[in-house]
């Protein structure tokens, strides 16, 4: 059987798609105009992005402070592109270790509370590194059900187990614990923030029965930082930092930049430093990146009125949605989803957006279970209400054309 089979046959079988979970294979969604992804944009300007000369509101970036667009980290990014050029060209272990690598890892362990902390390329880097460099033959990672994919692909480059508990159920967390070895090391791990329901993790709880079990706790929180905790996160938020082993998160989204962290005890993050693979075997952050997100911190320990906006922002945009009927699921961040069920129903009603000037994402089969398609929605610091008047009475005209709300 020649490997690349599986290729034709996704190409032209429909069938083929469908039994993996997609309402149809790409080609056939780009014939009937229900093709939502990789969509190249001509400009992006932060909260509007022109796309084949039309201009559309962005309700899906991850740059929820707004800060890839700022004068002082546009400069920063420019000065270390000025003074260290396009790429470092090794892995950190080597050649690509810059001063300001160190720089931004001082700067992020004494931000989160941490002795010390460490820079990876992206976030999905920063999950395949620490996972498989501390979950040894022996341990056991205790993750969530709905945990980023980036988390599970670590778990699985590890050579322990991995178990999963019941999305945020702490009956069952307990369970999952209890059925661990008492002679392996556990690590439980949760996203701070669910990067799909802009859920929060219920935190104390975790802490309480993690402490109570002998794991340890790793937060990831690529969308609770900037975004929560006076932008330091979930769990600042909720009072837990100290009893969190470990803080992970990514530059990628309120951060306007790339790469990724972990921020821990100084014995952990040296351990991780000289064994996580996907940090000594591929190419350091290059230092326009690295310099980027200095500046965004900088701006967030300066303006935390900004932290405060995306929120009162998204606030008035998830109580909007929720007045006119809409599901928004038990969102408390700038990530509003709007569940819409059926596959094709969602591409469709992405669709009337897109066309009406709205640039949301979609989230169909295999990415969540069949029946519970949503539109994944967020907000930024930088939306006017202009923006939140227009996207509102959109959602309301696409809500009615649709029969989805009265
Ligand atoms: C919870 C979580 N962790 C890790 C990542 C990976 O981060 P990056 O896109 O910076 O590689 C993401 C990305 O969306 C995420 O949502």
């Amino acid at each position: 059987m020649d490997v690349f089979e599986k290729c034709r046959s996704f190409a032209s079988d429909p069938a083929i798609a469908e039994s993996m979970g997609y309402p149809a294979n790409p080609q056939k969604a780009k014939e009937l105009g229900l093709y939502p992804f990789f969509i190249p944009m001509d400009q992006a300007e932060g909260t509007e992005v022109v796309i084949d000369g039309r201009r559309l509101i962005m309700l899906g970036s991850n740059n929820y402070l707004g800060l890839t667009m700022h004068p002082d980290v546009r400069e920063a990014a420019h000065a270390a592109l000025r003074e260290f050029g396009t790429s470092c060209t090794g892995s950190r272990f080597l050649n690509g270790t810059l001063a300001l690598h160190h720089e931004l890892e001082a700067r992020l362990a004494a931000f989160l509370g941490k002795e010390d902390a460490i820079v990876f390329s992206t976030g999905y880097q920063t999950n395949l590194g620490v996972f498989s460099a501390l979950i040894g033959r022996n341990d056991i990672v205790v993750c969530d059900k709905e945990n980023h994919a980036s988390i599970v692909d670590g778990c699985r480059l590890s050579l322990g187990r991995m178990k999963r508990y019941r999305h945020n159920d702490m009956e069952d967390l307990e369970r999952v614990l209890a059925s661990c070895d008492e002679s392996a090391g556990t690590l439980v791990a949760t996203d701070g923030v669910f990067s799909m329901s802009g859920e929060l993790a219920p935190l104390p709880e975790i802490t309480e029965i993690c402490a109570s079990q002998g794991a340890r706790l790793l937060v990831d929180d690529a969308h609770g930082i900037g975004v929560v905790g006076e932008g330091r996160g979930t769990a600042h938020l909720q009072g837990v930092a100290e009893r969190a082993d470990l803080l992970l998160g990514t530059f990628s989204k309120s951060l306007a930049s790339i790469g990724g962290y972990v921020a821990g005890d100084r014995d952990t993050i040296s351990w991780i430093r000289h064994l996580a693979r996907s940090l000594i075997f591929s190419a350091s952050l290059p230092a326009p990146n690295v310099a980027a997100a200095l500046a965004a911190l900088d701006i967030i320990e300066q303006e935390p009125d900004r932290v405060d906006c995306v929120n009162a922002i998204a606030d008035r945009m998830r109580t909007g949605l929720r007045d006119m009927g809409f599901n928004t699921g038990s969102s408390v961040t700038p990530i509003i989803p709007v569940f819409i069920g059926d596959s094709l129903k969602a591409l469709q009603v992405w669709r009337y957006l897109y066309d009406h000037g709205l640039y949301t994402n979609v989230a169909i089969p295999p990415a969540v279970p069949v029946g519970q398609s949503l539109l994944r929605t967020s907000v930024m610091a930088t939306h006017t209400d202009e923006h939140l008047d227009l996207a509102l009475r959109t959602f309301a005209e696409m809500g009615r054309a649709f029969d989805l709300i009265p």
